[in-house]
């Protein structure tokens, strides 16, 4: 029996991927191993967001080569966007690469197992792995904005929505297998809409599910937050009140060259709504993208000081080949690391104050641990008894301390 092991780089719409493709070597007979010794078969799904990612990937691949020396009947698969960016070129570089799969060809991924000939037939169900407290099911593919810095719409193309019934079924198949959250997942998540079915009754749909105590999503678009969503959820307790929602700029200058379609104003009127609605903020923001000036940079720590992110991720710009911001003259590197430091300095100090602020509120925590488990706004909460995991506390915190709230049960 084939063993796989498996190396997901990048975002949770990758984890999912390496899910959907494990089922298929499952199929045709393969287990999940954690060593690389015993492996038979090594799957590396690749991110090509920003430069470093993608060459932590090939560097991997690179190291494999020994591997596959010591045991010349081992395969090696090379999937999604880095393999979907860097294409032919790869498997010209590292000819003992088995399958070469892009991120627009897995759906498909089945009959490119079929084609290599190297797999066998799929004999068995396609089982995904036993999912933990939190199943990942991916609702939409691909991405129809045209982010000037973003490589993402050209590895991964334009929008495709799954058929909701597909997306119940998946649903039901992960709380039959024991999850409780269900995280929804998609390039641009709150643009959905399928037969009928917009992202709002979705929600509502996915948390109808027997089994489903609380639905997440990511990532989300600013401008997809309208009022009929806002709505929606209000009535819904089981949709998390915590949303991923990246800014990328402070500057509505910057945010206009990139090609948001926001300015600073709408998001700060959206980031309104959505504390209205009981929500906590995270973020991404990117530093030192070709035209932004110090006044500019000064507008996103502005905007920071505003919104008090909960977490927000910070990255220096990474030029991606063929995007429209590759061909603009880039900033000097001191200044991107001098921006990233001042940055993360800032934000570092609203993550605390977040979680101070917890403290002396009442909250729902769904159990990942006997004794730790995460609020619907994604705080981390300890617990003084022993619950089982997977099950639902309800608390008043007693106290913060650093990152970790404690619960007075
Ligand atoms: N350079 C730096 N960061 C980028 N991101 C996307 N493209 C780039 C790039 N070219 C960041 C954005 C996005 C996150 C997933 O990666 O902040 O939200
Ligand atoms: Fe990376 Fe984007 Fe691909 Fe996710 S979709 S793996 S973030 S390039």
């Amino acid at each position: 029996m084939n063993k796989v092991f498996i190396q997901t780089y990048g975002c949770q719409m990758n984890v999912a991927d390496s899910e959907e493709m494990f089922a298929q070597l499952a199929a045709r007979g393969a287990v999940l191993t954690e060593q690389l010794d015993e492996a038979d078969i090594v799957l590396i799904n690749t991110c090509t967001v920003r430069d470093h990612a993608e060459h932590r990937a090939v560097s991997f691949l690179g190291r494999l080569a020994s591997w596959k020396k010591e045991k010349p009947g081992r395969k090696i698969i090379f999937a999604g966007c880095a393999a979907q960016r860097l294409g032919n070129a790869l498997q010209k570089k590292y000819p003992f690469l088995d399958i070469l799969s892009g991120a627009k060809d897995i759906e498909h991924f089945s009959d490119t197992l079929d084609k290599s000939g190297l797999f066998g037939t799929p004999a068995l169900p396609g089982r995904l792995p036993a999912p933990g407290l939190t199943g990942y099911v991916t609702i939409m593919r691909g991405c129809n904005f045209a982010c000037s810095y973003c490589i993402v719409p050209s590895v991964r193309g334009a929008i495709k929505c799954l058929p909701p019934e597909d997306i119940l079924q998946n649903v039901a198949c992960k709380t039959a297998a024991g999850a409780k959250e269900i995280m929804l997942l998609g390039q641009t998540v709150n643009a959905y809409e399928k037969d009928g079915v917009s992202f709002a009754d979705l929600l509502n749909r996915v948390s109808e599910v027997p089994g489903v105590e609380r639905v997440r999503f990511t990532s989300p678009h600013p401008i997809y937050f309208t009022p009929d969503f806002l709505n929606a959820v209000k009535a819904n307790p089981k949709i998390a009140r915590h949303v991923h929602l990246p800014v990328q700029s402070g500057s509505s200058k910057v945010l206009q060259e990139m090609k948001r379609g926001y300015t600073r104003e709408i998001f700060l009127e959206k980031i309104h709504a959505l504390r209205d609605c009981g929500f906590n903020i995270s973020t991404d923001i990117i530093v030192g993208f070709p035209t932004e000036t110090e006044a500019d940079f000064q507008q996103t720590l502005s905007l920071v000081d505003a919104v008090k992110f909960f977490i927000a991720y910070c990255y220096k710009y990474s030029p991606r080949q063929g995007t429209p911001a590759a061909r603009m003259k880039l900033l000097p590197e001191k200044v991107l690391e001098e921006r990233l430091d001042i940055l993360l300095n800032k934000v570092r100090g609203f993550s605390d104050a977040a979680y101070q602020l917890q403290v002396g509120t009442h909250q729902e925590v769904l159990m990942e641990t006997e004794t730790k488990g995460r609020s619907s706004e994604n705080f981390w909460v300890k617990t003084k008894k022993k619950y089982p995991v997977g099950s639902l506390v309800h608390t008043e915190i007693e106290r913060a301390d650093g990152t970790l709230l404690f619960a007075r049960d």
